[in-house]
């Protein structure tokens, strides 16, 4: 029998799974780790907490599977994109990772786009300079940091970091790199002109590969430590939100899904690189070689459940605890009990501040319409409401492309919840669907791994194997109806709010 591992490194924690070659998950381990948020508005990892929880995880799937290390025939790594890691050259990390969904970087997207040109920027990196992506960081560190910035040798993303470890081979992968800000998108390599216009040594850049290439063999050393073979391929894996892509099937033109993970993506496969000239809508290379895709990504869409559920759910946390059940479960429960509309309450998902489409690192979380008459399980309905309206803003910017799925595919640990992926339905007004797997991304770099390992002949093909669709939920029109008035009213709450959140950030 031959197994592939899919390590998935995500904000709250890495997941690794371990599968078959039909796509099964046969063994899994999850480690969490903290993100840092030391001011308003920052977030940071450390990028050993990454390789540890990789480490462990391996370890630990191989020995509860009693799988012979020697069957297990590749491994590949989806991680959380964009954050900063810079290494220095003996490859240790320098300082915690500034990750996807800090915001302190304006003052240095804004250099980035008077240095390169708004309009040249976004035709060579295919988006302008986001304060989530990656270069903007890289000035930041060397502005406020130069005794770190000396020591730096090597710009590296949290999973090309753990490849490093297990491999020994320092690379950065073509759809994780397009997130830089750094990348000529459609030429798939770095951009000269950009490094030039921003002063950054290019030597600091490692080499390109592709998400389903060798990027490197397991060394003696990863393999006495997690009990894998050496010498066993690395693919290049990909950014989550594309190997999210590769495990649920969405490879080909007209398929999109939607992720409800700590942050929410609308996200659809294109031929060619689509730039929407405003860059409200990322365009990224994909995980096929030459292919490309478009997605928009809100900063806190599971995170604001989480939230929810870590600062006023303790009575949930202790009773699923004491069922054996999950705590999310339990607030579902809860918030179907609120009508739609959560007794006119609503809620702005901002807590991170917004990417797409606002484009805003001030905006901040709020209810809107709190009443003595309001109670938890209606503050929980319209966290979740607002969390879809979020999403529908960015599908209805992705219509407005021409991007339009007939149907869409629901991923991520949100999409567990029957309750919100009927509420996406209704609101998106679309066939929501899942995929059989729910192991999206780690199931996506395992396939990468597959192709990598010569067991599947290209992404698609196997994508066609292994991944099968399951239930779909239609649209009920009584509830979409219901839902669109405050979809309505949402649209208009952050135009009217956003002078008002300046001011709050000045304070
Ligand atoms: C995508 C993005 C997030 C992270 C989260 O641009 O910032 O989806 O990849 O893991």
């Amino acid at each position: 029998m031959e197994y592939l591992l899919g390590i998935d490194l995500g904000t709250s924690g890495t997941k690794t799974v371990l599968f078959d070659r039909e796509g099964n998950a046969v063994a899994s381990a999850a480690k969490e780790y903290p993100m840092y948020q030391p001011k308003n508005g920052w977030a940071e990892q450390d990028a050993d907490d990454w390789w540890h929880a990789a480490r462990d995880t391996v370890a630990s799937v191989l020995e509860s599977s009693g799988v012979d290390a020697r069957d297990i025939k590749g491994l590949g790594i989806s991680g959380q994109m964009h954050g900063l890691v810079l290494m220095d050259e003996k490859g240790n990390s320098l300082c915690r990772s500034l990750i996807w969904c800090d915001g302190r970087t304006q003052a240095e997207c804004d250099e980035i786009t008077r240095a390169v040109g708004a309009e040249r920027l976004i035709e060579i990196a295919a988006n302008p300079a986001l304060t989530g992506f990656t270069a903007g960081k890289v000035l930041w560190v060397r502005k406020h940091q130069p005794d770190v910035w000396k020591k730096a040798k090597y710009i590296l993303l949290p999973k090309d970091y753990v490849r490093y470890k297990l491999t020994d081979v320092i690379a950065q992968e073509i759809s994780d790199a397009s997130g830089t800000n750094l990348l000529d998108v459609k030429r798939r390599c770095w951009s000269e002109e950009i490094c030039r216009a921003i002063d950054l040594d290019m030597s600091m850049l490692p080499p390109l590969v592709e998400s389903c290439e060798a990027a490197g063999y397991v060394t003696e050393e990863a393999a006495k430590i997690t009990g894998l073979c050496p010498g066993i391929p690395v693919a290049g894996g990909g950014g989550d939100n594309m190997c999210a892509a590769v495990g649920t099937g969405v490879v080909v033109p007209g398929k999109a899904f939607t992720t409800i993970g700590t942050s929410g993506v609308v996200y659809a496969h294109s031929p060619q690189a689509q730039i929407e000239p405003k860059g409200r809508v990322h365009a990224f290379c994909s995980c096929i070689p030459g292919e490309y895709v478009n997605f928009a990504c809100t900063l806190s869409s599971g995170l604001s459940l989480k939230w929810f559920r870590d600062q006023f759910c303790q009575a949930e946390i202790q009773a699923a605890r004491e069922m054996g059940q999950d705590a999310y479960a339990l607030m579902n429960e809860e918030a179907a009990l609120s009508p739609i509309g959560a007794n006119r309450l609503l809620f702005l998902p901002y807590l991170m501040g917004e990417r797409s489409p606002l484009m805003d690192n001030n905006a901040r979380g709020a209810f809107i319409g709190l009443t003595a008459m309001h109670n938890r399980r209606d503050m929980l309905r319209a966290l979740m409401e607002g969390v879809i309206y979020a999403l529908c803003q960015n599908l209805n910017t992705m219509r407005e492309m021409g991007v339009k799925p007939q149907a869409m595919l629901a991923c991520g640990g949100g999409a567990k919840s029957h309750f919100w992926r009927q509420m996406m339905a209704d609101v998106f007004g679309i066939p929501v669907k899942t995929v059989e797997s729910t192991e999206g991304p780690a199931l996506g770099a395992a396939i990468l791994a597959g192709v990598a390992a010569g067991i599947y002949k290209d992404v698609p093909s196997a994508c066609q194997l292994l991944v099968r669709e399951n239930e779909v939920l239609s649209p009920i029109e009584e509830n979409s109806k219901a839902y669109a008035p405050y979809y309505e009213f949402f649209l208009q709450l952050y135009p009217a709010l956003k002078e008002c959140y300046a001011k709050l950030a000045q304070l």
